[in-house]
């Protein structure tokens, strides 16, 4: 029985491989406690780990395990799913939107860092809170998807008002710039208001990506991480905005595993 985690900032991501099988599960970050316990039950098992609290859940538990860099391990699962998917790609960006989001280059067997921004999920779950009290993820999302952002984010063609724009009118000029113009005759609901939050960072998210993906002249762009979960409207943000700037949008089925899955591997080629 072999295990690869990935602990993260907010979630722990957990693949287990047993008889050629593949098994995903996550966790809170905040209970990765329960998840040392588990792994106490397998004191056979090989356990490879990865992420921002990897060393933290290397303290908590009886295995000796294999550890590897965060951006490699993500790299070695992204590469790994794209071979299973049959999607071979050889010189594209990847936008890893976790808690915060990271961004990198690929030629052929080589990543490298491009950038990253503090839009992220993180920010989604704070700014969202702020906004409307919800704590729950699944909850906010769901809100978020049946929000309207058109009362509180300013677009060009609102500021050229019919005269003609020099970039499509129908890009954010302002995200949440029109709420001053509209607040004295509307009210926002809270899906509104989170929508404009999943707004902000999916259009942060792949404006970073975009330039990227120009500098590096790649077509493709490939979206991972746990943000995406059950967040169509973020994913739909993400995938029109990169479209409209001219480049591909590819998101990974379990891509939020690849940290996980990517360790694993690391581990059985070491
Ligand atoms: N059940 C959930 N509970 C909390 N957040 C969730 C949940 N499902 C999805 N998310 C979203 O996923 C984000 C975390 O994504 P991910 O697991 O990829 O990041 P991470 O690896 O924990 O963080 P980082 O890589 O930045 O250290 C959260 O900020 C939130 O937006
Ligand atoms: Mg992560």
């Amino acid at each position: 029985m072999k295990f690869g985690i990935d602990a993260g900032g907010t979630l722990v991501k957990m693949v287990k491989e047993e008889n050629n099988q593949r098994f995903y599960s996550k966790y809170l970050s905040t209970e990765i406690e329960e998840v040392a316990e588990m792994l106490k039950q397998f004191p056979e098992a090989e356990v490879a780990l990865t992420g921002g609290k990897a060393t933290y859940l290397q303290s908590l538990i009886p295995q000796e395990a294999f550890q590897s860099i965060e951006f490699d391990a993500t790299f070695k699962g992204i590469q790994t799913f794209l071979k299973q998917y049959q999607h071979p790609l050889e010189n594209y960006i990847f936008t890893n939107v976790g808690t915060g989001t990271s961004i990198h280059h690929v030629e052929r067997d080589k990543q490298e860092r491009a950038g990253g921004t503090g839009a992220g999920g993180g920010m989604i779950q704070g700014l969202g809170y702020l906004l409307t009290g919800e704590t729950d993820f699944e909850r906010l999302v769901t809100l978020a998807a049946q929000g309207d952002r058109d009362n509180i984010d300013l677009k060009v063609k609102h500021i050229y008002k019919g005269d003609k724009t020099p970039i499509p009118g129908e890009l954010t000029a302002a995200n949440f710039g029109r709420v001053l113009h509209t607040k004295d005759h509307v009210t926002y609901s809270d899906a509104d208001k989170l929508a404009a939050a999943v707004g902000v960072v999916g259009e942060t998210v792949t404006t970073v990506s975009i330039h990227a993906a120009r500098e590096f002249n790649a077509e493709y762009v490939v979206y991972i991480g746990s943000s995406f979960l059950g967040n169509d409207l973020l994913k739909e943000v993400v995938m029109r905005y990169t479209v409209l700037r001219g480049f591909r949008p590819y998101f990974i089925e379990n891509g939020e595993y690849s940290g996980a899955l990517g360790t694993l591997k690391l581990m059985e080629e070491n």
